[in-house]
């Protein structure tokens, strides 16, 4: 919640509208915040502690799909369950591969990235993107050919806002199978909880890339007698048929206990809706909604593993989730390896590739406004994030850029140094930092474009 409120709200249907809310913002001094899908997790696109508007780009939302070529024009007003939508009305056997939360927007997502259920088989959104329409500080209006390839490199996983607005992004589609294979599966405590979840982490960026297994870790309430406990709620994807996913959990992931019934088998499109937690049957129309599906308050942060956290470590875990004020927390292990390790750190701007296990998204949602409300939850945050310190990345301590956290630092109001600024940005961006700060003074030298952790120029 922000005292402060935008002076204005700029919906633009045409580029022109853009250049002019640039021009407007120079002559009036008046920042500009850019929102695609709002979906910020520190809300930069429509809070700022200083006079500002927003160009919310929310009616810019046209998708073109060219199925000869396996590509498509996506403006960043579109949101992933638009794009979803859109590709598979046209294809059934050609898909993209970015989020999993229907309602994030194109602008914010694959400019900082774009994990989702297939990113093992097909890499993140980022890697796909093959050209883009951008609107820099000077109003131009570029291309991939007149922006240059070091513009082109930076907003491919440098994070949102640093560079211009992105009006679309081109993207090249990926080819899947007609039919994929889903599954939920919970463990507790009392059914081997710790042991399967430290066995996870020697399977899970390993396995068959075609199947990504994320797991989610949460305190629950066991059916079984009503009591408190941890559950591992397995969520998975394969891009293939049950009778070829069985074999490869039996010989690789046994202690599971996958069995048939567990798995269901349908089209991609119907997977989207599946893991964005709609029953089965929900009509496909709901993925071009773009109300959010997040509850009002939350807080959240990010890592990376490189080894193992060994058993005892995932006590201590439990331990936090158990206690009394979280009964909406969670950890999301979100598995690496596979085509992600394809590119190197330095291919586009986003650098988590090689020798990472899995990230992890600690998260925690609360319902009553106050600060003593969010004081609570946030500082439990704070100290599972000071707890997990021994078992994840070090020097740098990673973090991704779509997860935005503004505790690992913040921009000033007025010049930021490179030294500060490094705190957060190896962080996020590892060396690529660097490179990106270059192409920030050489694009946008007077910082036009900016917010609490936007790349600063060198001054
Ligand atoms: P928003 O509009 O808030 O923009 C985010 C940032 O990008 C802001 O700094 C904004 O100024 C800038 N920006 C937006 N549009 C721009 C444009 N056109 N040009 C330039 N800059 C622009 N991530 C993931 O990888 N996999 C996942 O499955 C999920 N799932 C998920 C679920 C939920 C419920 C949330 C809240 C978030 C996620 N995310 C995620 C994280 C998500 O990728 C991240 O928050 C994105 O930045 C959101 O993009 P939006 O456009 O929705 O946000």
């Amino acid at each position: 919640m922000s005292p402060m409120k935008p002076v204005v709200i700029v919906t633009p249907f045409h580029e022109s509208q853009i250049q002019a809310a640039i021009y407007c913002s120079k002559e009036s001094g008046i920042q500009i915040r850019v929102r695609s899908g709002g979906h910020d997790y520190e809300g930069l696109s429509y809070v700022s502690e200083i006079p500002f508007a927003i160009v919310d780009v929310r009616n810019l939302r046209s998708i073109s799909i060219d199925t000869k070529n396996k590509t498509a024009w996506v403006e960043t007003g579109a949101t992933l369950g638009q794009l979803y939508y859109t590709i598979a009305s046209k294809s059934i056997t050609l898909a993209f591969t970015a989020g999993v939360c229907p309602t994030v927007g194109v602008g914010g997502h694959m400019s900082g990235g774009g994990y989702g259920m297939m990113s093992r088989r097909h890499s993140i959104a980022a890697d796909h993107i093959i050209d883009a329409k951008l609107i820099d500080a000077d109003g131009q209006i570029l291309d991939r050919k007149s922006m240059g390839e070091d513009l082109f490199w930076a907003i491919r996983g440098g994070g949102g806002t640093s560079f211009g607005i992105v009006v679309a992004f081109k993207i090249e589609l990926i080819v899947i199978p007609q039919t994929v294979t889903v599954f939920n599966v919970t463990r507790t405590l009392e059914q081997n909880a710790t042991q399967i979840v430290h066995r996870w982490q020697y399977v899970a960026d390993k396995i068959d890339e075609n199947l990504l297994m994320r797991l989610f870790l949460r305190s629950i309430t066991s059916s079984r007698n009503g009591k408190r406990t941890i559950g591992a709620f397995f969520t998975s994807l394969y891009l293939g048929r049950v009778d070829d996913l069985l074999p490869i959990m039996q010989d690789k992931f046994p202690e599971l206990g996958l069995v048939k019934e567990d798995c269901t088998e349908m089209p991609w499109i119907e997977s989207v809706l599946f893991f964005a937690g709609f029953p089965r049957n929900t009509s496909l129309d709901v993925l071009t909604s773009t109300v959010p599906l997040v509850r009002p308050y939350f807080k959240g942060k990010s890592d990376y593993v490189t080894e193992p956290i060994p058993e005892h470590g995932l006590k201590g875990i439990w331990k936090f989730l158990d206690e009394e004020i979280v009964n909406n927390a969670e950890l999301e292990f979100s598995p690496y390896g596979g085509r992600i390790n394809d590119y190197s750190e330095s291919e586009i701007a986003f650098p988590h590739r090689t020798g990472n296990i899995f990230m992890i998204n600690y998260v925690v949602h609360w319902d009553t406004p106050g600060k003593k409300e969010s004081e609570r939850h946030v500082n439990w945050i704070r100290k599972l994030y000071n707890y997990m310190a021994p078992y994840v990345s070090k020097s740098p301590r990673t973090a991704y850029i779509n997860y935005r956290d503004l505790d690992i630092g913040m921009n000033n109001e007025g010049n930021t140094s490179f030294k500060q600024a490094s705190v957060w940005g190896f962080k996020y961006l590892k060396n690529n930092f660097r490179r990106l700060v270059r192409v920030k003074t050489e694009v946008d030298p007077s910082n036009f474009f900016r917010n609490e952790q936007s790349i600063p120029p060198l001054s």
